[in-house]
């Protein structure tokens, strides 16, 4: 699938927080300026679906960043539970295997015009040794390049990457396979936990399709004037 054409709904603002207000009122600020906003376990788990669809009914394309894990039957349910919610994206954990992933991207088709169903390859958390750790041989990009290729062949739209991997696996699996970013810190923001962050452009340009932006936008005096200077750094 194509990336959007306007480089700032490329954008999907990470809402990590537990306060719906807040996240309201920044779903209000942002809605227009980005492509949409990703939730994850902690907004779900403090807000729930009344939270997914208090943000959705603002207008914003929702990225349900929930990384579901687990045998292929409740893999499935959770994905057809998930669909209500109309997620422009949903994720799940790659080494979950062959017929998890299959079974997530099955059940992401019951409904027409569902989600883009993401794989999460290896957490940036980890690194070679930790993998070692849990058995894994080899380096982590070759564990994210292998996970990835699983996703794909079990029909998958894209994955989560850092961008480390990004141009790898855009060269690895074509045009199509959509890559979603995080990590990215235009020059004039503070780096805070990020250790490999690239810039929005350059994230593009490695062939990102969407970038997940959390506190350079969420953290800012004014969180508006913050995505359009990203947005507008895309553009030029
Ligand atoms: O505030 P910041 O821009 O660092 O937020 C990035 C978002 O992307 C957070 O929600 C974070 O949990 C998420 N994320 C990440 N790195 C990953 C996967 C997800 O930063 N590898």
């Amino acid at each position: 699938m194509k990336p959007p054409s306007n480089p700032s709904k490329r954008i999907f603002v990470a809402l990590d927080t537990t306060d719906l207000d807040r996240a309201l009122a920044l779903g209000r600020d942002l809605a227009g300026l980005v492509g949409g906003v990703k939730v994850g376990k902690e907004f779900f788990t403090a807000l729930g679906p009344d939270g997914v669809r208090a943000v959705a009914d603002l207008g914003l394309p929702v990225f349900l960043d929930l990384k579901f894990h687990d045998i292929p039957a409740t893999v499935a349910g959770a994905v057809r539970a998930a669909l209500p919610l109309r997620p422009f994206m949903l994720n799940v954990h790659a080494t979950g295997g062959a017929a998890m992933l299959r079974a997530a991207a099955d059940a992401a088709k019951d409904v027409t015009d569902g989600p883009r169903i993401l794989a999460v390859t290896v957490l940036t958390s980890l690194g070679d040794e930790d993998l070692a750790a849990v058995g894994v041989p080899g380096t982590s990009h070759e564990q994210v390049l292998r996970l990835a290729r699983l996703a794909k062949a079990q029909g998958l739209d894209g994955v989560v990457c850092s961008a480390r991997e990004v141009e790898a696996l855009r060269k690895d699996l074509g045009p199509d396979f959509t890559l979603v970013v995080p990590g990215i810190r235009p020059i004039w923001a503070a780096a805070d936990d990020q250790k490999r962050i690239v810039t929005p452009a350059d994230a593009v340009a490695l062939g990102a399709d969407y970038l997940v932006i959390g506190r350079p936008i969420t953290g800012a005096d004014n969180p508006a004037d913050a995505a359009k200077r990203i947005a507008d750094e895309l553009t030029d």
